[in-house]
């Protein structure tokens, strides 16, 4: 799969760690940035991980901040994202499974790279488990987006 990655300061230096990571397990990675440990501000991170994945031009993204949490934010303003913030395996597995998440959000100040990549592993290679009544679920979060002219 093509993977879009993307962190602010506080998830650079995870980042790192998991562009190679990823790539070992046989996916492309486009990294967004950033590229450094300075400030900088993780909506300008979302967002073109976020368009990536809308657009068709990457089939899932990475997002990572200190904490995941406005990433995670950010990315679910996006039509057409679910994202979710995830630091156990069995979420990893079960928003795949119940979710069909497209966005993976991780804060590097509360796992540690281990984690992380295991999180990612499962993450990637679980299915969405096409079950009626998580499509169900997943149409009427759809028509939220439909109901305020959010969808793409
Ligand atoms: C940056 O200090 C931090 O606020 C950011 O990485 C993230 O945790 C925000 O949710």
């Amino acid at each position: 799969m093509k993977i879009a990655i993307g962190a602010d300061h506080g998830g650079y230096r995870l980042k790192e760690i998991l562009v190679p990571f990823i790539e070992s397990l046989g996916h492309e990675v486009e990294d967004v940035g950033c590229s450094c440990e300075q400030s900088v501000d993780y909506p300008d991170y979302s967002l073109p991980v976020c368009e990536m994945v809308t657009g068709g031009k990457a089939e899932r993204g990475v997002l990572i901040c200190g904490t995941g949490i406005g990433m995670s934010i950010a990315a679910n303003k996006f039509p057409g994202i679910r994202c979710a913030l995830v630091h156990d395996l069995f979420s990893a597995k079960a928003t795949r499974e119940h979710n069909d998440t497209n966005v993976l959000s991780m804060g590097e100040r509360v796992i540690g790279p281990g984690v992380a990549q295991e999180i990612i592993r499962t993450w990637l290679e679980t299915p969405f488990s096409n079950g009626e009544r998580h499509i169900g679920r997943l149409n009427k979060v759809a028509q939220i987006e439909q109901k305020y002219n959010l969808h793409p």
